[in-house]
């Protein structure tokens, strides 16, 4: 169990992570050309909301547990992959989001362990947050696994 602080430290790192997701989203949403990008693009751009939800749904608990949400001086970006200068490269997209999507799974989880016993309700925001990122996972895995057969 972290203490209260470490709480609030947590969720600001996935408060982050999920606004570089949204703007990595947006530019890969719009960027792509071409009428195999099409679908990802369509999935991208309804993603854009769900992960901006998430957003606020940490926002939310950070200021309940007494924290501050950070402005965007404070904000932690720039650990993803960047969107490609190739505009055709959907694998590289596809890559990109399921980098993305691990990385959130991973800081859920690890927020779920330090609530433990503790916060139940953090620990139950983030399950649901989980929940939501994999199966996003799973979803470009299985974009990931069609492509890369097509080649
Ligand atoms: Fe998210
Ligand atoms: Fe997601």
């Amino acid at each position: 169990m972290k203490t209260n602080d470490e709480v609030i430290q947590l969720l600001t790192t996935a408060y982050s992570m999920e606004l570089e997701t949204v703007m990595n989203y947006l530019a890969n949403s719009t960027n792509l050309d071409g009428v195999r990008a099409e679908e990802i693009k369509k999935s991208l751009a309804a993603d854009i909301v769900a992960e901006i939800s998430h957003a606020q749904d940490l926002a939310r608990r950070i200021k309940q547990l007494g924290g501050l949400v950070p402005g965007s001086a404070s904000v932690v970006l720039g650990n993803q992959r960047q969107p490609s200068d190739d505009t055709t490269d959907v694998v590289a997209v596809i890559e990109a989001v399921i980098d993305a999507e691990a990385a959130a799974c991973e800081q859920y989880k690890k927020i779920i362990r330090a609530t433990e016993g503790e916060d139940y309700v953090t620990q139950d925001l983030c399950i649901r947050l989980l929940a939501d990122e994999e199966e996003h996972l799973v979803l470009f895995r299985g974009y990931l696994k069609e492509y890369a057969q097509r080649g």
